[in-house]
């Protein structure tokens, strides 16, 4: 644990951290409400799945929804904090403290039916990680951590996994949705394999690094990120005892587009072994 920084206080005196968790939760009723939509065929025209920006980068409007209800808890709380949503881009501003906002992490996963999906809150205050929070309304787990406080899922502290061989480690990717520079993704993991046990792509990247930081993973990594989808998983793995870095190395913020986070020797060996390969070029 790092150094144990004040976290904003709200006017009705809950701190960042309690407001968060009551922003995750705003909009994990609204994915609750329409779980029921993405069962069965015909989900995707249920649930209003359309497309926004590449090809397959999707939105459904419970996106939307789910992101409306978010911002309405937290512009209450801090109404002079800057915001970034993924959906409705940024609010407010001159603030030293900005929250990133995914109101559903794995919308692709959702329209499909698939049961891995996230919330995710992040703040940061003057350029550092304060306070993340993710939700997982399938499995009903709140992810919680807020610098020099620890991690934890539904309040019981974790750590990032202790195994220290490659060999033995589970490593998380995702392609994203970007074409070309996924393809650099899986031509670095094919090159490492069978250095390690396996590989998971269970599409949310926010949730893939989260679970990095509470051991289920030894490494996440992602070639292609947004704010929202890192913001608040820095955070969890940071105060779980893992590293997390720009896939070159460097020093990971929100506005970093690579990440590889998880267990401290896993990832060192990770970084060493795809150094000067395709990842330096993907990272840029
Ligand atoms: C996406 C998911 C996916 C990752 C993409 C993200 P979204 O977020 O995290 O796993 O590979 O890069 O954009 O669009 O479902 O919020
Ligand atoms: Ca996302
Ligand atoms: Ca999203």
């Amino acid at each position: 644990m790092t150094e144990r920084p004040a976290l904003p206080v709200a006017s009705d005196g809950s701190d960042a951290l309690q407001v968060a968790v009551r922003v995750a939760q705003a909009a994990g009723a609204e994915i609750e409400r329409r779980l029921p939509d993405t069962i069965g065929s015909g989900a995707k025209e249920r649930l209003g799945l359309t497309t926004k920006g590449g090809w397959n980068d999707r939105v459904t409007e419970v996106d939307k929804a789910a992101e409306d209800a978010a911002l309405a808890v937290l512009t209450g709380a801090f109404p002079d904090h800057e915001i970034v949503g993924e959906e409705s881009g940024a609010h407010g501003g001159d603030s030293p403290y900005r929250w990133y906002v995914d109101p559903i992490d794995g919308t692709w996963n959702f329209a499909s039916g698939l049961p891995h999906i996230c919330v995710s809150v992040g703040l940061w205050g003057h350029g550092e990680p304060l306070v993340g929070v993710l939700l997982d309304p399938i499995r009903k787990e709140t992810f919680t951590a807020a610098t020099g406080r620890g991690s934890a899922i539904n309040g019981t502290p974790v750590t990032v996994s202790d195994e220290n061989r490659m060999e033995e480690a589970l490593l998380g990717f995702d392609i994203g949705y970007k074409g070309p520079e996924g393809k650099l993704l899986l031509g670095a993991v094919a090159e490492l394999w069978p250095g390690f046990q396996s590989v998971r792509m269970m599409g949310s990247a926010a949730l893939g690094i989260t679970y990095a930081g509470c051991g289920r993973l030894e490494l996440y990594a992602h070639h292609y990120v947004q704010p929202w989808d890192i913001a608040a998983a820095i955070v969890v793995v940071r105060e779980a005892g893992g590293i997390a870095t720009e896939l070159n190395g460097g020093p990971l913020t929100p506005e970093s587009r690579s990440i590889a986070a998880g267990a401290p020797r896993i990832h060192e060996q990770f970084l060493a072994a795809t150094a000067g390969s395709l990842w330096r070029a993907s990272a840029c």
